[in-house]
Order: C-alpha cells, then sequence, then structure tokens
C-alpha cells in the first residue's frame, strides 16, 4: 500500500529528510499514475469546480441543483473532475469522494474552499484581526478555522488573502492585513501556520492558499477587477512580500489573480506565475486559476477565444482551472496539437497529486471526513471564547475625549442606531458556512454586562441607507433620557468584499443625519464603527466623545464591544490602514514618498504638493490606536551612531504606564533611508512590540537593526541596500515619536 508522507523537497522538516525511502515509494507511486492517464484524466486533476454535490440545496432550485449534482458526479466518475469547492458538509463529501474512487484510476478528489475567517465559528475579518498587531493570535484563529472546516469535509482553504490595500475605495480591502508590508507578512505566515498546522497529512490539516497573486489590491482607482498599471519595483517591494513570506511559512497552492499588471493579465502572466514564483522562489506546490480567471483573458482582450485563453494560462503557470471548465475541455486537444508539451501537462499533474499525497489523500481518502468529528469538534465553547478574545482584542479605540470610556456598568444608556440589533451584519462580507443567528448583537453584548438590562433603552433611529419616518426624533429622546449615547453606524457587509468598491468611503448619509441629531443634544456619544475599511469621519461622528473601530467581528461581536466598552478589556488595536480625512486623498498610505515639493505644515503652501480642500495628514494614520491607560514614550536611544555594514545596532525606549489601569501598548519601530539610488518612503514600519504593563511600570523596549532590515528593490531589481544616514523612530503610530539617525557604513 502506499504510503502517504509529505515529499522532502515540499516541506522542509527533518522527520521527512529520514523517510527517503517512502518519498521515493511516493514519487514513484504518483509516476506510475501518470503514466497510466489518459490526457482527458490529466486534464481533469487540473480542473476544479463548485461543489454542485455538496450544495445540493433542496430549498434553492432544488431540480437545477440535483441535475447539476448528478451530472457532476458522472464526471467525477469518469476522472475528468480532481477538485470541488465551497461544498459543505461529511455526508455529502463522502458520497462525492466515493463518486471519485469509482473512477478508473481512483484519484481521491480534493476539497477547497474560502474559509477565510472561521468556518461555523467566526472570528473577526482580517483586517480587524490585523489590528491586534499580533500574528500569534491570527495563527490560533487560523488554526481553529482548519479545525473546523476538516471536520466539515474540506482540505483546502483558500486562505490567507494576502493583497497590500492602499486605497480603502477597494472593497477587498477587509480580507487583507491592510496597508502594511511587514505587518502583512507577518500575519501572512502566521495564517499559513495557523491553517497547515504541524504536518499537512494530519485529520485536521488545510492546505493554504494565498491569494491573489499578485498586486490584486493595486487595481487602478481602488476598483475591483480593474487594471493595475505598477513599476516592477514597487510590484516586488510592496506587493510580493507578503507573497514569499507565506511560501516560506510552507504554503503550497496559490490563487493568480483577476487582475492584469502592465499589460498582461496575472493569470496569463508567465514572468509572475514561472519566472518568479518558481524561478527565483522555488515554489514546489500548485497555481490554481482564481474563479474563471483564465476564461477571463478574453474580456480582458488577451486571449481571442477559449483555446487560446486555455493555452495562456497553462503555459503561463496555472495549474488548475477554478470553475470555467477550460482546462478539461481544450487541453487534450492542445498537447494533441503539440501546443502544449505532454512533459508541462505531466508537471502541473504531479504537483497536484503530490499535494494530494501530502494531505494523506491516497493513504486515507475519506480524511477529514468523519462525522464524529463533524459532530463534535465545531462551533466547541472554546472556539467562541477564542472568537470573543479575537474580537476585542480587534477593536481600536481612535478617540476618548475626557476619557468618557469605559463606560460604568450602571449608567442609563441609549443605545441607537441601524447595527444596535442587526444580526445580518455582524460575520463581514466572506462567511460561506456561518450562521447569522448564532452571533451575538451589539445589543445583546451589551445588555449581559449591565448590572440591570432595564438601563438600556434601544432605538434604530435610521436604515442604513435611508431615513426611518420619525426614527430621528425618536432617538434623539431616548438620547436625552439617558446619561451617554451609543450610536452603532457604519457600512452594512456588502458595502465591502468582493466586487464592492466606493467611490465615496463615508459613513451613509442618512446614519451621518442621524448623529448630527443625537451630538445635537449634547449627551456624550460613542461610535461604534462598522467598517470593512478605513472611512473618512465627518462631522458629528468624528468629533464624538469616543470612537471605537469595531469592523465585523464575527460570532461574538456584541460580547466583544461589551468588553472594551465597560473596561473588561482595555483595548489594544491599532489601525492597519490609515483614516484619511477625505475620499479624495486615496490612495493614502502611511509610508508615502516625499516628493520634490513636499508640503511642510507652518509654511508657504504655494507650489507644494497639496489638495487645495484638505490637508494632506490622515485623520487617524496607520499604527494609531489608544488605550485606557496612558503610556509614555521616552526619546528613542541607539547603541550606536554608526551600523557596520555586516553589523547591527540595537534601537531602545523606555515605556512606562502613566495611568492607574494596566494595559498593553504597541510599541512601533519605524525606519527612513534618507537619500537611495531609487527614493524611499517617509517611513516604513520595520518591527514591533505589543507589551503589557501595570499602572506604573516601565519597560525597555529593544529592537536589533541589521542591513537586511534596511534593503530596498533596487534598479536591477535585487534587493539592495545602501551606505548613508537613516532615520529610526520607536512610535505609537506612524506619525509619532522622537527621532534618532545612525549611519550605515560602507563594506570594507
Ligand atoms: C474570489 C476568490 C475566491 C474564489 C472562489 C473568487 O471570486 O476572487 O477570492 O477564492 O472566488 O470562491
Amino acid at each position: 500500500m502506499f504510503v502517504s508522507i509529505v515529499l522532502s523537497a515540499l516541506i522542509a522538516q527533518p522527520v521527512f529528510a529520514q523517510e527517503a525511502d517512502k518519498v521515493k515509494n511516493q514519487e514513484a507511486y504518483i509516476d506510475g499514475l501518470i503514466e497510466r492517464m489518459t490526457l482527458e484524466e490529466k486534464a481533469g486533476q487540473l480542473t476544479t469546480y463548485g461543489d454542485e454535490i455538496r450544495l445540493l440545496n433542496p430549498d434553492i432550485n432544488p431540480d437545477v441543483n440535483r441535475r447539476k449534482g448528478e451530472d457532476l458526479i458522472k464526471e467525477v466518475r469518469a476522472g475528468r473532475v480532481g477538485s470541488l469547492f465551497n461544498g459543505r458538509g461529511v455526508k455529502g463529501g463522502r458520497l462525492a469522494q466515493s463518486a471519485a474512487l469509482q473512477s478508473r484510476l481512483k484519484i481521491p478528489l480534493l476539497f477547497g474552499a474560502d474559509v477565510i475567517h472561521g468556518y461555523r465559528t467566526v472570528f473577526p475579518v482580517p483586517l480587524a484581526e490585523a489590528a491586534s498587531f499580533e500574528p500569534q493570535l491570527a495563527e490560533r484563529t487560523a488554526r481553529v478555522t482548519a479545525i473546523e472546516a476538516t471536520a466539515a469535509g474540506l482540505h483546502w482553504n483558500f486562505a490567507p488573502m494576502v493583497d497590500i490595500a492602499r486605497d480603502q475605495r477597494w472593497g477587498r480591502v477587509v480580507e487583507g492585513s491592510g496597508e502594511d508590508v511587514y505587518l502583512g507578512k507577518l500575519f501572512a505566515a502566521a495564517r499559513v501556520r495557523g491553517y497547515q498546522g504541524e504536518n499537512l497529512a494530519n485529520e485536521d490539516s488545510m492546505l493554504a492558499t494565498p491569494k491573489h497573486f499578485a498586486a490584486y489590491g493595486a487595481v487602478s482607482g481602488g476598483m475591483d477587477y480593474n487594471t493595475v498599471d505598477i513599476s516592477p519595483q514597487t510590484l516586488r517591494e510592496v506587493h510580493l512580500p507578503p507573497f514569499k513570506a507565506a511560501f516560506d511559512a510552507g504554503a503550497l497552492s496559490t490563487m493568480s489573480s483577476f487582475n492584469e499588471i502592465n499589460g498582461v493579465p496575472a493569470s496569463a502572466n508567465r514572468e509572475l506565475l514561472t519566472d518568479i514564483l518558481r524561478g527565483e522562489w522555488g515554489f514546489k506546490g500548485f497555481v490554481v486559476s482564481d474563479y474563471t480567471a483564465d476564461m477571463e483573458l478574453i474580456a480582458h482582450g488577451y486571449a481571442a477565444n477559449e483555446r487560446e485563453a486555455t493555452k495562456l494560462a497553462f503555459l503561463a503557470g496555472v495549474d488548475m482551472s477554478m470553475q470555467s471548465g477550460f482546462y478539461i475541455k481544450h487541453l487534450p486537444a492542445l498537447v494533441k496539437a503539440g501546443e502544449v508539451p505532454m512533459a508541462a501537462l505531466d508537471d502541473s499533474v504531479r504537483r497536484v497529486l503530490r499535494l494530494k499525497a501530502a494531505l494523506g489523500l491516497f493513504d486515507n481518502p475519506y480524511r477529514s471526513l468523519d462525522s464524529e468529528r463533524e459532530a463534535a469538534d465545531i462551533g466547541k465553547p472554546e472556539h467562541r471564547a477564542l472568537a470573543r478574545d479575537a474580537a476585542r482584542r480587534s477593536i481600536v479605540l481612535l478617540r476618548n475625549v475626557n476619557d468618557v470610556l469605559p463606560l460604568n456598568k450602571t449608567s442609563k444608556i441609549a443605545l441607537i442606531g441601524p447595527f444596535a440589533e442587526d444580526r445580518h451584519h455582524l460575520h463581514g462580507p466572506w462567511t460561506l458556512f456561518a450562521d447569522a443567528k448564532e452571533a451575538i448583537t451589539v445589543a445583546a453584548g451589551i445588555r449581559a454586562a449591565l448590572a440591570d438590562a432595564s438601563q438600556l433603552e434601544i432605538v434604530q433611529g435610521s436604515n442604513v441607507e435611508k431615513p426611518i419616518k420619525g426614527g430621528i426624533d425618536a432617538a434623539v429622546e431616548a438620547a436625552n433620557r439617558a446619561d451617554v449615547v451609543v450610536l452603532a453606524i457604519g457600512e452594512i457587509h456588502e458595502m465591502s468584499g468582493e466586487a464592492q468598491s466606493r467611490t465615496d468611503i463615508v459613513v451613509p448619509a442618512a446614519q451621518q443625519v442621524l448623529a448630527e441629531a443625537i451630538a445635537a443634544t449634547g449627551k456624550p456619544m460613542i461610535v461604534l464603527l462598522r467598517n470593512g475599511r478605513a472611512l473618512a469621519l465627518q462631522g458629528a461622528v468624528r468629533d464624538a466623545d469616543a470612537i471605537l473601530v469595531t469592523w465585523f467581528l464575527g460570532s461574538e461581536m456584541g460580547n466583544g464591544i461589551a468588553d472594551v466598552l465597560f473596561g473588561d478589556y482595555n483595548p489594544s488595536g491599532h489601525l492597519p490602514v490609515s483614516f484619511p480625512l477625505e475620499s479624495g486623498q486615496q490612495p493614502y498610505y502611511y509610508n508615502h514618498k516625499s516628493t520634490g515639493r513636499p508640503f511642510i505644515r507652518g509654511e508657504a503652501p504655494e507650489f507644494k504638493a497639496r489638495y487645495r480642500e484638505a490637508p494632506n495628514e490622515a485623520l487617524y494614520s496607520f499604527g494609531h490606536g489608544l488605550s485606557y491607560s496612558k503610556f509614555k514614550y521616552d526619546p528613542v536611544k541607539l547603541s550606536s551612531k554608526r551600523m557596520a555594514w555586516d553589523g547591527s545596532i540595537t534601537v531602545s525606549t523606555r515605556i512606562t504606564n502613566t495611568s492607574s489601569r494596566a494595559g498593553e501598548e504597541v510599541a512601533q519601530l519605524y525606519v527612513r533611508d534618507r537619500v537611495a539610488s531609487s527614493t524611499r518612503p517617509v517611513r516604513e514600519l520595520k518591527g514591533f512590540k505589543k507589551i503589557r504593563l501595570d499602572p506604573g511600570q516601565s519597560e525597555q523596549v529593544s529592537f536589533t537593526l541589521t542591513r537586511a532590515d534596511l534593503q530596498f528593490v533596487g534598479a536591477d531589481l535585487q534587493w539592495i541596500a545602501e551606505p548613508g544616514a537613516f532615520d529610526v523612530w520607536i512610535a505609537p503610530s506612524s506619525v509619532q515619536g522622537t527621532r534618532e539617525s545612525f549611519e550605515l557604513e560602507r563594506a570594507k
């Protein structure tokens, strides 16, 4: 019997090195299969379809679904499909897998899905979780996501999404880790480790798919699917590193993106998918296209027809086609005609089969299809507990005038706004498998925390985008009766996510009007923002006494918010995206360049890089986030003002909690390369530490910098560092802190 062991070439763990013979057996087994496969069977392994077998949903179009499901089973039996995605459940999974085992060569199916931030237990949207500045938290939530998803019969996760998002109009900002490369790299790697676990062959491990390769976040105008026109330096310096970090952490599949890059669609981009991915980085896994991305080469105007689209995508390096069916339809003929080499087809099939082997599917095709585990491992209480902790750690306190927060549990609260009792927009835009009924609303969370639930009055006040007749009057009356107003406003989940870009990233007008009316009562007003991106806050919302960014926090949203509102948890989140002053500042990111005419506050503004209507700064820049504690940073100190070419320096500061409350702070290390052969950003994050300090406690926070931290992509597209002066800060955000500087010396 074939023994499934991960190839040592695929995953570098010492145990596999000792298993050389078994690896050889595995390779021989796969080679044997490939020898016996027909062209169709090969193309079948490179084809994935939406799982109509498990989606056999009797409530929606029962006949259509049954027919599609039955047709698909026939395709699986014929060996014309290698993988299914976005189905759920052990029962249907066993049915589909048994069909695969009735095929001629009995090659098991691979079950993929988008389990972006939780299966049934929903964690904060990835952007929110990045605000925790705790990659280890993301690793834990990813682990639980994999435990639940594999219990429901899934092997392969279309996550993490690692696209850097510098334009908040783009709806898919919500799926990633924000605007910063360094933060994005750490979260990418952490999520891969969480999904894949110790060994892919384990029942509860899921193959990770960093996506969307590549530069999908750089779509022009922030419009989803739009063109990307980008310098090779920016591509390599900003958009590729989180992918590299994810592959270095062991990810063995990736998804080619929808966008074009400099005239060549990513899904037909050989430079990207083959030269960089395999040539430069040595990636050994497989590439799946995004949903019909091969078909879309025609609409891009890059391929004339289906056949050409298939050929271009395949020869560029897309191993597996998602949903279009183009590979099964056209690859066999392309090989027969000599337009696609058989050896290339075999290489792609081998990559897919190796991963099936690595997952243990040849040993046990029914792995992750165990109904006992399905009943036991999904939605456990400890998973909910983690969801609550993740929720509160993801909240960012933007503003807290006169320490209006935390609230007293005996105060009389008016909870106002369309999100007060809402339960449809707690999870966010990307949850296929969770039940909204199981999530805790804001009202339920606050009610459970209060000493006496009758102190809470709830008034909707407004719909999300339209006023309610008499809504504002009722809200104002409730505000007048209360000690404090908690205003739950923001975006519905349909305002972010795929194909949901916005031109004006503001709180919708009807809710803004509500906020203005509440503010006019003079009652203290706490804003709970629900959002899938950074927003441009205006008027009474911007000027509220306190603002908590609460994103879409998942199953435990209401409890997580209550924990922060009442001080059971002291907020510790920091922004992974800059909140601009105006939508028109987009794309806005803290690590922008200087320009030749930087506008410096206090100096004459004429002929300087600026807008007429708004300052250049953000309202709240990347890294900002308050706590109920107060932290004092001493001036930053360097171990030396000179760094030898192969040496290092230590940058440190002392941080003191000057308040009477224990709290956590994220100390951030930023660097600026003052002069270089390619202009450098005004600041770049190079490290951070989240520390916990008791009242009055101080801690020395230190970072070691080496030349590797000072590198950038030079004119010849290599990572280089250049001798010269560098500025450095340790700060509570990207626009604060005292500066020091040092010199990187020349190589001796
Ligand atoms: C999205 C991907 C997703 C795929 C499969 C596409 O529309 O862009 O992120 O993984 O669908 O559901």
